[in-house]
C-alpha cells in the first residue's frame, strides 16, 4: 500500500513528468494551470510548461505544493525539442495524448508503456500541434483516452488514473502544511503545526 507520492511512484518505478505544449499567455492560464495541478493531484513528478514563461502559473503551483504538499516540480520557459531530447537520452520515453491515438481502452498500449519500465514524458496539447508530434522521432506512443475530442486536463487525469490505477488518489502529500480529513458532511481539515 503507497502513503506518499513519492513511494506510489517508486512501487511503479516508471516516474512521470507531464509536458504541456502550446500555452497561450491569457487565453490558456486557467486550463494550464488546472493541468499542473491535476498532473500534482494525481501524482505525476512535475511539470513543464514549454517555450513560455508565466510567473502567475508558477506562482499558484509552487504555492499550492507548499500549502498541500509534495515534491512536485514545475519548471517553464524549456524548449520542448531540447526536453524531448535530453529526456529520451537519459533513457526515458514520450508518450503524447492525442484523440488520434491507440485507443487506451481497447489496444493494449497501457501494458506496453508499462513493460519498458522506463520513465515517461507525457506530452499534452493546446492548439493544434506539430505534426511532427506524431511520429516516431517524437513519440514512442500517441495515446487517445477514447478518440473523441475533449480536453488535455481531462485526458491527462484519466491517463494518470488508468496508469496509477486509482492509488493515486489513496496517498498522503509529504511535508503538507494542511491535511483534509474526508467528512459525509461538512469540512475537517487538520494544520501540521510543525510546517505553518
Ligand atoms: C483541445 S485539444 C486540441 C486538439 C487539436 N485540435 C489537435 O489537432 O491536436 C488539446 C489537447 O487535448 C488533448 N486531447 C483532447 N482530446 C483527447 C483525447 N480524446 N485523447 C487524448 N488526448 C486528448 C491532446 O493532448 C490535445 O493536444
Amino acid at each position: 500500500m503507497e502513503n506518499t507520492p513519492n513511494q506510489l511512484i517508486d512501487n511503479c518505478s516508471q516516474k512521470i513528468v507531464v509536458l504541456r505544449w502550446g500555452h497561450r499567455i491569457h487565453r490558456d492560464s486557467r486550463l494550464t494551470t488546472h493541468c499542473a495541478l491535476t498532473a500534482r493531484a494525481m501524482c505525476a513528478s512535475g511539470f513543464i510548461l514549454a517555450d513560455i514563461e508565466d510567473k502567475s502559473i508558477e506562482k499558484t503551483v509552487q504555492g499550492i505544493t507548499k500549502h498541500w504538499g509534495g515534491d512536485f516540480t514545475f519548471q517553464m520557459g524549456l524548449n520542448w525539442r531540447s526536453v524531448i531530447r535530453d529526456w529520451k537520452n537519459k533513457g526515458g520515453i514520450v508518450v503524447h495524448l492525442t484523440v488520434y491515438g491507440e485507443n487506451i481502452q481497447t489496444s493494449n498500449a497501457l501494458s506496453r508503456i508499462r513493460e519498458t519500465g522506463k520513465n515517461i514524458l507525457l506530452l499534452i496539447g493546446s492548439q493544434k500541434v506539430p505534426g511532427e508530434f506524431y511520429s516516431t522521432e517524437i513519440s514512442d506512443f500517441n495515446i487517445g483516452v477514447g478518440n473523441q475530442p475533449h480536453s488535455e486536463c481531462s485526458a491527462l487525469a484519466i491517463f494518470l488514473d488508468r496508469f496509477f490505477e486509482g492509488k493515486e488518489l489513496t496517498v498522503d502529500f509529504e511535508k503538507a502544511e494542511v491535511k483534509i480529513i474526508p467528512q459525509q458532511h461538512g469540512k475537517n481539515i487538520k494544520v501540521n503545526e510543525e510546517k505553518t
